[in-house]
Order: structure tokens, then sequence, then C-alpha cells
């Protein structure tokens, strides 16, 4: 684990299910807002710390032979297959934090779950914009906490969840950053910006709870418990609760945040 930014790892046992869990969940809203936004055939995209992959096989099949997808990770492992398929798509291994991303221009830039990991974030979301088109458009899409919680009371699960954020924090995640993008957009100089969220209710037992929570709760706890933030039978406690079929919780809100880069020097 790195003391900063990106505390998981794509080589991680069970990350791939964990994107894949993330994929299932938010796929239909993130590519039914990118066709909004212009991933069209003969489009050019930009896809950061594109994980899994799913978001940059469909905007593949969407640009087809005439556009051109570049999808970067830091650890491009489960991207690189995708490569061999479509000749408009390339995997890029990139730190959107310490490397220039790859030359434009694009029609749209797109993240997922990236930006609020890292602390350097408006920093890369000012990249992504000086890649654009004038006119063209960027799709950050980041947690905020305030809808996270379990449906009826229940104080170990409270406790976990505040343990995880405060640990998160520590580390430079910021909880708040889905609600903070409007103004961080309008801030930079972006225009028409506009946001949209969405929380889901998940069930124990189920995917795609266990998959996103139990993994990432599991891949923590050792530090958790090593740091302090929680004890080991709170751990517990935790796991019987994600594994109880009874259990329902609401997961943070995606926030799904877009704007436009000015089309020319006088559009203020
Ligand atoms: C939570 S996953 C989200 C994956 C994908 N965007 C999605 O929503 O399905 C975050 C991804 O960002 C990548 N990542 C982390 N730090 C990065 C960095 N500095 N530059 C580029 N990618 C990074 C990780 O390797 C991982 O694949």
């Amino acid at each position: 684990m790195s003391d900063k930014g990106y505390v998981l790892s794509n080589a991680d046992e069970g990350e791939r299910r964990r994107l894949e869990a993330i994929e299932a969940a938010y796929d239909p809203r993130t590519t039914a807002r990118l066709s909004r936004l212009g991933v069209v055939p003969g489009a050019r995209v930009l896809l950061l710390g594109a994980g899994g992959g799913s978001v940059a096989r469909w905007a593949a099949e969407e640009v087809g032979a005439d556009g051109r997808v570049v999808a970067t990770d830091v650890d491009p492992r489960f991207l690189e297959p995708l490569a061999d398929k479509y000749p408009q798509l390339d995997v890029v291994r990139n730190d959107a934090v310490n490397e220039e991303l790859p030359a434009g221009p694009y029609d749209v830039a797109h993240a997922r779950l990236l930006l609020g990991h890292l602390p350097q974030r408006e920093q890369v979301l000012r990249k992504m914009v000086e890649g654009l088109v004038p006119g063209g458009a960027v799709l950050v899409e980041d947690f905020d906490w305030g809808s996270y919680g379990p449906a009826l009371p229940n104080e170990a699960a409270e406790k976990a969840i505040g343990a995880v954020s405060d640990f998160l924090r520590a580390v430079g995640f910021d909880t708040a950053f889905g609600r903070r993008l409007p103004t961080l957009m309008r801030s930079i100089g972006l225009r028409d910006v506009d946001a949209e969220g969405i929380v889901l209710s998940l069930r124990g037992a189920t995917f795609p709870l266990e998959p996103m929570y139990r993994q990432t709760f599991d891949r923590l706890l050792p530090t958790l418990i090593e740091q302090g933030h929680m004890t080991a039978g709170e751990a517990e406690a935790l796991h019987a609760r994600f594994d109880d079929p009874e259990h329902d919780m609401l997961t943070q809100t995606l926030m799904s945040v877009w704007g436009h880069r000015p089309s020319s020097e006088n559009d203020h």
C-alpha cells in the first residue's frame, strides 16, 4: 500500500470481481451519459483509470473503426486483452498523477471512481480538460458518502463505516468529492456543468454487495485494526452483517458530473 492516494491494487486477489461488481452496478448510467456527451461513431475518447475495461469495450464499439479510444490505467492488466480485439482502442499504462496524459485531442474524457482517491484530483481534472477539443465534454463520476449506511440502525455497521472513512481520509481520499465536483468544474472554467447521483440499496450475501464491500473491507481490515481504527471483534461483527441476507444497506451516492471546455476564448 502506498502512503497516499489509491490504496487498493489490481494485483490484489479478488480485484477483478470487485471491478466487475462496480461495472454491473454503474455501467448502464455511465454509458447512457457518455452517449449523450458525444461517445458516438468517429469520436475520440479518453478513459482514465479504466480498470476492468467494460466501459472501454463499450466505447470502442460505439466509436467504431473511425474513432479512437485511449484507455489508461496505472495497472492495465485487465485492459490489455481488449486492445487485440479493437484496433481503435489504445491501452496505455499511465499514472495520471505523475505523468502527462496520452496526447489528445479528445471529444470526451471520463474517469469513474478514480479522482476521489487522489490528493491531486484537481490537477488530474485540469489535465483531462486540457486534452479536450473546444466544446469537448468531461464526465467525472465519484462517490459522495452522505447516503452510505445500514438501512436499520446498527451500531457495528456505523462504527465500521466511520473507521473506514477516517482511514481513507487520512490517506488523501475525499469522501465528499462527489458533491464538490460541480463547484470545482465551474471554478476551472467549464461550461454547462450539470450533475446527477445514483444510490443503490444492496442486500447482504448478494452480488454486487459482497465483492464491492466485503472484499474492500477485508483488504483494509488488517491495516484498520493495526492502526487502531477498529477492533478484531468489530471486524467480525461486520463480516456477519455482509453475510446476512436480511441486512440492507444504502450505498454511497455515485455522482456523475459533467461539463464542457469553452468553445472559444470569448465563451464566458
Ligand atoms: C476503483 S477502480 C475503478 C475502475 C473503473 N474506472 C470503473 O469504474 O469501473 C480505480 C482504477 O484506477 C486505477 N488507478 C489508480 N491510481 C491511478 C493513477 N494514478 N493513474 C491511473 N489509474 C489509476 C486503478 O488501477 C483502478 O483500475
